[in-house]
């Protein structure tokens, strides 16, 4: 049976993907480019971003220094990706960053709070904005921001993380609110603990090692989080906006500690 995906769901389509050096970007990336996108990594990663590039090829993957907490470094990625490509199809705004775990609130420093804040929810405002300065006037537009679990779970993460990731769902709604009558959708991803330099300094998070999974036998990965941005990203999605898209094999619908169906593994 013929399948009705087609095989370059991003064909024609031009991408950028903030934090796309390493880790979950990067997955993304290479998923984009082999679905026919052309992709701009944005990211403070210099080296490991010219890295993908030239491992993807430069014809199909660029890189832009970024620090999306600067308003013009998000602007001038915007304004180069335009004058490179003449559009912008896709926004991710994966960049993020984690503070020091600790366990009281009373050791928890408002520097450290705002720098959590800055990169993962200011960063993901800016990048927004100037995605929708440049999408608005073509009616058109796919912008994905990554969130976490730590979205609708408390507990699971640092104060700051878990606000961050609480208010760029908000952020999404409320943009998807606004940009709906220019065709443009938004929408947020909100991944379960994936093995990644993130997620390895955190929590000292291996690829062993044991995270509580509902979906027994099975591991999360980067590469299931590229496949839901892809999907968010193709027009296979076309009239999904404002919605928070978890992937964590039904994680947060339990409580892992107490339950009935548990007692029968
Ligand atoms: N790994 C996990 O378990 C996990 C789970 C849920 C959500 N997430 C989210 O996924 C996203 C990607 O995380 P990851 O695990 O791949 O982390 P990572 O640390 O491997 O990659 C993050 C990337 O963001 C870039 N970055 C950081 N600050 C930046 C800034 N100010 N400007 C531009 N780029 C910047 C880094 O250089 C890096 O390339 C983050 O938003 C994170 O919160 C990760």
């Amino acid at each position: 049976m013929a399948s009705s995906t087609p095989n370059l769901r991003l064909e024609n389509k031009v991408a950028i993907v903030t934090g796309g050096a390493q880790g979950i970007g990067e997955c993304i990336v290479r998923s984009f480019v082999k679905h026919g996108a052309k992709v701009v990594i944005v990211d403070v990663k210099d080296d490991l971003g010219e890295l993908v590039c030239q491992d993807l090829g430069v014809e199909f993957v660029s890189f832009i220094h970024c620090d999306v907490t600067h308003e013009s470094d998000v602007e001038n990625a915007i304004n180069t990706t335009i004058a490179r490509h003449g559009q912008l199809d896709i926004m991710v705004n994966n960049a993020g960053i984690i503070d020091e775990p600790n366990l009281s609130i009373l050791d928890n420093d408002k520097a450290a709070f705002e720098r959590v804040i800055s990169v993962n929810l200011i960063g993901v405002f800016l990048g927004t904005k100037h995605a929708a300065r440049v999408m608005i006037p073509r009616c058109s537009g796919s912008i994905i921001t990554t969130a976490s679990v730590s979205s609708v779970t408390g507990g699971c993460t640092t104060h700051a993380y878990t606000s961050s990731k609480h208010g760029v769902v908000g952020l999404a709604k409320n943009v998807a609110a606004e940009l709906g009558k220019y065709q443009i959708r938004v929408n947020c991803i909100s991944p379960y603990a994936i093995p990644t330099p993130m997620s390895l300094n955190f929590i000292g998070m291996d690829e062993n090692t044991n995270v509580y999974s509902n979906l027994t036998g099975k591991t999360l990965g980067p590469q299931d989080i590229a496949n839901a941005a892809l999907f968010l990203a193709s027009d296979e999605s076309g009239y999904i906006s404002g919605h928070n898209l978890i992937v964590d094999g039904g994680y947060t619908v339990l409580n892992p500690a107490f339950g009935l169906f548990s007692l029968t593994r």
